[in-house]
């Protein structure tokens, strides 16, 4: 069954079983050094996901200790280790600045290579994704692990593929950047690779030269020329595909999309139909499109459940696929105990709270303040029609997610930060809130819009019958209709109401 999960894909990819996948197609974070802030701005969970910048700190060097344990009992960890110690030399053994940024960034891809490796079958392929930051050592961890046991010489990395593409913008002092790398290795010798299915269409001067060739030839009555390929040219490993445009409808608003026209060229190349293609950092599910356009099984990871919304949008949009009856989805809530879940590691990667809020079709971000100690708002705009005024107004929406058991103190907080940006506001829990809490939020008054008045604070407890009815919200939250609307159809799809609101 196609699947999606959300979380880390290293702890995911250690519960699949040895040589069960025919294809990986990767984009992980390239150490760009860059933020990738068009989607989120100003969120935790941007913050985590959605940067490209990597510190020599403890986490890093609990990974290496981790592989340096590993590598007593497994070949793959004994390469990998021993490419990495030689590293450190290369990159002196640096805590910080680049050196130490890549330091860490190599002990994070490491393992995730190592396991990647084992996952794939003896016939299988990779491409890695990578840009020239850090390719040089990619490839170098890559040929330690494809080739541990093979000394003779480097049986297994196939290309060095030069993804080219136009773009604006130069560096003062250096060339125009306008590549990225994708190495492709195989797991034996025994590799796929469709040939026929990837050639190319010959250059017309390619086919002018040749005519003129053969024409000459004949005069000269040598007929033993060498005929141009009826199926097309051989493809080379430079690839001139064109990004996604500003205004493509391919793009979906996800940072770091890759062209479809991409990904569907290496698995094309190197799995046939009915394989099992796998994206450990799927991000909008680039690699996933693909896979099903050309019908092949797949497996989608990411780390962020932000990435779902558009990947949902997308499978439903292009393919029909709806969750839980075409796909399976892991990691992500479809009822109260994965929400416990997600609570159980929200200090590392928020996702409840982005999950709770874009429910609700708001912004996750903390930029309007905090709400409480501990707490931090979330903000959104509903545009308004004034029929009274004749014109739209816009009206802050704020929300507040607490994992804990709220406390009156947090709400106070929270009915503090509302006032002070002159907003409505709605406090997200999953414990229940008590009497006082609702008497503080019926002293916040209300509000009123077209001959209707509305609560300016309320409370969404969720639980279990949110998840039964999703459309349920719609009668616990009490907003004009104006902003319904975009609720409903986020149970369905990630919104371009929500889009724009990101935006606004
Ligand atoms: C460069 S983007 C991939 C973009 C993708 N090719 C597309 O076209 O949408 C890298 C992705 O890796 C994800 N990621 C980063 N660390 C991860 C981890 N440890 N486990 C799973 N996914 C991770 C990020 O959330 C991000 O979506």
């Amino acid at each position: 069954m196609n699947t999606l999960y959300f979380g880390d894909n290293l702890e995911i990819m250690r519960e699949m079983d040895d040589q069960g996948v025919d294809l990986i197609c990767t984009d992980p974070p390239f150490n760009s050094g860059r933020d990738y802030n068009t989607f989120l701005t100003d969120s935790k969970a941007q913050s985590k996901a959605f940067t490209d910048t990597w510190t020599w700190d403890d986490p890093a060097q609990d990974t290496r200790a981790d592989i340096e344990r590993r590598a007593r009992t497994s070949d793959t960890y004994k390469a990998l280790d021993t490419c990495l110690k030689g590293y450190d030399l290369v990159l002196q053994n640096a805590v910080s600045g680049n050196k130490g940024a890549m330091r860490a960034y190599l002990a994070f891809m490491g393992p995730r290579l190592a396991e990647m490796h084992r996952l794939l079958r003896d016939t299988g392929s990779i491409y890695l994704h990578c840009d020239p930051t850090a390719s040089h050592y990619l490839k170098g961890i890559m040929d330690a692990i494809w080739d541990q046991n093979n000394r003779k010489k480097n049986e297994y990395f196939r290309n060095e593929i030069v993804w080219c593409y136009r773009g604006a913008g130069y560096p003062k002092k250096d060339f125009g950047r306008r590549h990225d790398i994708i190495l492709r290795y195989s797991n034996g010798p025994q590799y796929i690779f469709n040939l026929d299915d990837i050639r190319e269409e010959y250059a017309e001067a390619t086919i002018e030269r040749f005519k003129h060739h053969i024409g000459n030839k004949r005069k000269a009555g040598d007929f033993g020329v060498q005929k141009l390929n009826p199926l097309g040219k051989h493809p080379d490993d430079w690839w001139q595909i064109q990004p996604i445009a500003p205004s493509s409808k391919e793009r979906l608003g996800y940072p770091t999309q890759k062209p479809r026209a991409l990904y569907e060229r290496m698995i094309e190349a190197s799995s046939n139909e009915g394989m099992l293609v796998m994206d450990p950092f799927c991000g909008c599910g680039t690699t996933i499109d693909a896979a099903h356009t050309l019908h092949r099984f797949w497996i989608g990871i990411d780390l962020t459940i932000l990435a779902l919304d558009p990947m949902r949008r997308r499978l439903a949009d292009r393919h029909g696929l709806e969750p839980s009856k075409d796909y399976e989805i892991h990691g992500y809530p479809t009822n109260m105990q994965e929400v416990h879940k997600l609570v159980r590691d929200e200090k590392k990667y928020h996702d409840f709270s982005n999950w709770a809020v874009t429910r609700l079709g708001l912004q996750p971000t903390k930029s309007v303040g905090d709400g409480g100690k501990d707490g931090e708002a979330h903000v959104g705009h509903i545009t308004l029609w004034d029929p009274e005024e004749g014109q739209t107004t816009d009206t802050r929406i704020l929300a507040e997610v607490k994992s804990g058991r709220p406390t009156i103190t947090q709400v106070r907080a929270f009915c503090h930060v509302m006032d002070k940006n002159d907003a409505i506001g709605i406090f997200i829990t999953i414990e229940p809130v008590s009497a006082g809490m609702r008497q503080i939020a019926a002293d916040m008054g209300t509000f009123y819009h077209n001959n209707e008045t509305f609560p300016r604070l309320q409370f969404w407890q969720i639980d279990d019958t949110y998840f039964e009815n999703p459309s349920s919200l719609k009668d616990i939250i009490r907003l004009p209709a104006a902003w319904l609307a975009p609720m409903r159809r986020i149970e369905r799809h990630f919104t371009d109401t929500q889009m724009t609101l990101l935006r606004s």
